[in-house]
């Protein structure tokens, strides 16, 4: 299983925090990476690729603007933040704005920061963030926040004295940034818990790492071989990782056989529908919610899903309308009655998880699906079509 979209990216970020040539492994071949290494290019590193290996050589004086040309490309990139104002004092950050999934807000990053002795200003479209000395803190998330947990941590690591990150995100992504961070010397303890401490360390050195599987990516295979009766064996992903995904589809009928780092799911039969409620790890993760929707619009009886992270995650089911599902939404609920079958149609996906759900959609609708927007799935989905024809599905991809 490729590394995990969510992590190699802030791993990417994490190695400005030390000049000198760290090198990732298992790194996914998608199009967030190409983004994130021109953006580290641009900040002055030396980025090169070699398979699924990638080595970033950071100067000793890294530039500290991330421009918005770039960022909303990819709004994760506000991930160099931390890492920048830990190793220049200073950073500009285009700020990201909404995208199709919600608002998403960056108070609690910047709150933590400015408790950490930084002055951040927003102008001109700019976070402009500036401090003479980091200084650790104590900062307590009003929400497991991935993203700020992450801003938090890594600009704690050189910061002088002891940080605590109370209610931080306790992703396995969360997990693999901390341990990549110590092995480049950092002082972290509480690792895998939502009360991280930190003890400042002088300076950190380069380092190697493995990023971790794609969760995913993996949970995406497990939920199109439910909804085509299938039977495959996942590789290389920690079945922990999946723990209520995999027991939602157990509920569905599906067998499912876990060992060591394989998962092997079979089904047979129209799936039961399931209910789900997206919470931040170890809850059911909203990142698989779009194709949880998908396997019960095709369904036996009648499920309801409740979107907790993203207010516009459910933008979607209007195209999957368009394949006949039947989903009705209010606020951050959808009540979805399962359709003996779908029937295949053009449509338009949103973002990567609304475009996967899509795909997953048309491959057991009647007829032929057109899923237009497939650039969104590229951003996260490693050789997405080539999987599936792999295991057998009748999928190509055209160029519009
Ligand atoms: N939020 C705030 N203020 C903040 C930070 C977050 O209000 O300062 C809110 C957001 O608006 C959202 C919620 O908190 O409603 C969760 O946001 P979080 O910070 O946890 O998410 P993120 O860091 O922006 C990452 C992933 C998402 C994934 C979420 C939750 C990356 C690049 N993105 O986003 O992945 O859904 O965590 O697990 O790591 C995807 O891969 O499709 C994707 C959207």
């Amino acid at each position: 299983m490729p590394g995990a979209k969510n992590s190699v990216l802030k791993l990417m970020a994490a190695t400005l925090l030390a000049p000198g040539t760290s090198t990732l492994t298992n790194v996914p071949d998608i199009e967030d990476v190409t983004i994130m290494s021109e953006l580290l290019r641009r900040l002055g590193c030396v980025v090169a690729h070699a398979g699924s290996s990638i080595t970033i050589e950071v100067p000793e004086r890294p530039d500290h603007r991330a421009d918005y040309d770039l960022v909303r490309k990819m709004r994760a990139s506000i991930c160099v933040l931390g890492p920048l104002i830990a190793r220049c004092g200073a950073a500009d950050v285009a700020v990201p704005g909404g995208d199709n999934i919600g608002s998403r807000g960056l108070d609690m990053h910047v709150e933590g920061l400015r408790k950490m002795g930084v002055h951040v200003d927003n102008e001109h479209g700019y976070l402009l963030a500036e401090c003479e000395a980091l200084t650790g803190a104590s900062v307590f998330l009003d929400f497991p926040s991935v993203g700020a947990t992450e801003t938090i941590l890594m600009a704690a690591v050189t910061a002088r004295g002891q940080s605590v990150i109370e209610n931080a995100a306790r992703e396995p992504e969360i997990i693999d940034i901390c341990s990549m961070l110590v092995s480049m010397g950092a002082d972290i303890s509480g690792i895998g818990s939502s009360s991280l401490v930190i003890n400042g360390v002088s300076d950190l050195k380069p380092t190697k790492h493995r990023v971790v599987s794609d969760r995913i990516v993996a949970g995406t295979w497990a939920v199109a071989a439910v909804m085509t009766q299938g039977d495959i064996t996942i590789h290389g992903v920690p079945h922990e990782h999946l723990a209520l995904p995999l027991e939602k589809l157990e509920l569905t009928g599906a067998r499912i056989e876990r060992e060591g780092a394989s998962i092997r799911i079979q089904m047979q039969g129209r799936p039961q529908c399931v209910d789900v409620v997206t919470l931040p790890y170890p809850g059911f993760p909203t990142d698989l919610q779009p194709q949880f929707i998908a396997l019960n619009a095709m369904g036996l009886g009648a499920a309801l899903v409740t979107e907790n992270l993203f207010e516009a995650r459910f933008r979607f089911v209007q195209e999957l309308a368009r394949l006949g599902a039947d989903v009705r939404t209010d606020g951050h609920h959808a009540l979805i009655r399962g359709r003996e079958s779908l029937s295949g149609a053009p449509v338009e996906a949103t973002d990567i998880r609304a475009g996967a759900g899509l795909v997953l959609a048309g491959l057991v609708a009647n007829g032929s699906t057109t899923v237009y927007g497939v650039t969104h799935i590229d951003r996260g989905y490693a050789g997405f079509v080539e999987t599936l024809q792999g295991l057998g599905a009748q999928i190509q991809r055209v160029d519009d």
